[in-house]
């Protein structure tokens, strides 16, 4: 079976790899792919946001399924187009992916159908934020750009009068560059964020697993946000009844509700939690996987993700348990330096041949690239060190450290505390031993 995946990050080259594990694959293509997907499949340049050239590999290439990574294709509508020529494709429509495309339309899908989410207002004018902002009890407000962003749409205000000043930068462009027609106010929560995936085919939604981000650039979640600096999954996120509490309210209450509405979910849903002292809330949904969360996720998992794949394409994920090996995993982000500001391509990597003598442990590539024979940074995030160890989460962060220390490029960046918030409460108890 020929698979293409669509994307050129660490997610995509997880998502190369673990499908490289499965028998029935024979041919893995990529597109763009990077520096570090090359190794495994072919990979064909390209811009993802360029619907006519992603349709023509496809055409060119006859792909017995295709796998779409990134929010942005789903947002152009790839798997529409793709399947309207007859192709299998896993992953959300246009319209299924406004769930992530559109947090006006997320919110009020949520409010639609009963799915706990943050009080909010969708305004479309500085008067009407103004008006809207004398209905929320607490200073605190968060103000979301209504489309997509990349993680720099979202702005947390300590008062009302900082969340009318970024609604107005909002409004006049000044903010993202674009100018703005909708936003959503929404009341600020407190809590633990977990992210949780399930498997959608229109139907159903089973349970995959959980992990958690680490946004900020700095350690102890200080400085300014990011694509990701690290990510974590244990079993130990989650009880089993709250996975069950979270299948049921959130996933498959938002499958039946896209599917009553005419616009069935396949895919994988990310719901972004915020664990709350009112209980969990959803932030937001993504229809894709995260990256990093999919490389440490896909290194725990031992079902063939090809039949994870094709579940979702068949509407027979009923039929499917998605089993994850015991243990803990986690994915340490190498970043360029000055990321997430300005940052320089081009610095030679060196190390990865040490780093992948460490057992249990791979280097998944985000943005490298093959220049002169050598390879070289192309992008703010770099690598994604990865490792997973079945004795837990502390194990797997000494195996993730152990290879990072091996690698360097010039202004090479990482965080040390991965997984800190489920480590300090271990350290504590060691201190007071
Ligand atoms: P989003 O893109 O909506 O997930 O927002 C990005 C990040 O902003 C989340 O991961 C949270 O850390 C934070 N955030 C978003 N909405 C809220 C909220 N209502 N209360 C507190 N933090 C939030
Ligand atoms: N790690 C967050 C995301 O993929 O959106």
């Amino acid at each position: 079976m020929k698979v293409l995946v669509i994307g050129g990050g660490g997610r995509e080259h997880a998502l190369v790899w673990a499908l490289k594990k499965s028998e029935r694959v024979t041919e893995v293509v990529c597109a763009p792919g990077n520096g570090g997907i090359a190794a495994q499949a072919r990979c064909i340049p390209m811009d993802v946001a360029d619907l006519a050239s992603l349709v023509a590999i496809a055409e060119q290439e006859k792909p017995d399924l295709t796998v779409v990574g990134p929010e942005l294709p789903l947002s152009i509508g790839i798997v529409d187009e793709l399947k309207r020529l007859g192709f299998k494709v896993f992953g959300p429509t246009q319209a299924a992916a406004k769930l992530e495309t559109s947090k006006a339309f997320a919110k009020e899908f949520m409010q639609r159908h009963g799915i706990p989410t943050a009080a909010y207002a969708v305004c479309t004018s500085i008067e009407q934020v103004r008006e809207e902002l004398l209905k929320f009890e607490a200073p605190a407000v968060v103000v979301k750009a209504d489309g997509l962003a990349a993680g720099k749409g979202v702005v947390m205000c300590s008062t009302h009068a900082e969340a009318e000043a970024a609604a107005e930068e909002m409004f006049s462009g000044a903010l993202l560059g674009a100018v703005q027609t909708e936003l959503v106010l929404e009341e600020f929560l407190e809590g633990e964020e977990l992210s949780f995936f399930a498997l959608c085919d229109g139907t159903h939604a089973i349970p995959m697993a959980a992990a958690q981000d680490h946004k900020r650039i700095g350690e102890g979640d200080t400085g300014p946000n990011t694509g990701g600096m690290g990510a974590y999954s244990t079993d130990g996120l989650m009880t089993p009844a709250m996975r069950g509490w979270l299948t049921k309210e959130v996933a498959q209450q938002t499958v039946d509700g896209m599917r009553a509405e005419g616009t069935p979910f396949v895919g994988i849903l990310f719901c972004g939690m915020m664990m709350t002292p009112r209980g969990p809330m959803v932030l937001e949904f993504n229809t894709r996987f995260g990256d990093p969360e999919t490389q440490a996720m896909l290194m725990r998992m031992e079902t063939d993700v090809l039949e994870l794949f094709e579940a979702g394409v068949d509407g027979t994920a009923d039929t499917l348990v998605v089993r994850m090996k015991e243990g803990a995993s986690v994915c340490v982000i190498a970043a360029s330096g000055g990321y997430p500001g300005k940052i320089e391509n081009g610095k030679i990597i060196s190390g990865l041949d040490e780093a992948a003598a460490v057992a249990d442990g791979f280097v998944f590539h985000s943005g490298t690239t093959v220049k002169d024979g050598a390879l070289v940074t192309a992008g703010g995030r770099v690598l994604g060190i990865t490792a997973m160890s079945e004795n837990g989460l502390e194990d797997a962060l000494a195996k993730a450290y152990s290879m990072m220390e091996k690698i360097s490029f010039e202004g090479m960046q990482f965080r040390r505390d991965i997984g800190w918030r489920a480590i300090r409460p271990m350290l504590q108890v060691v201190e007071r031993e």
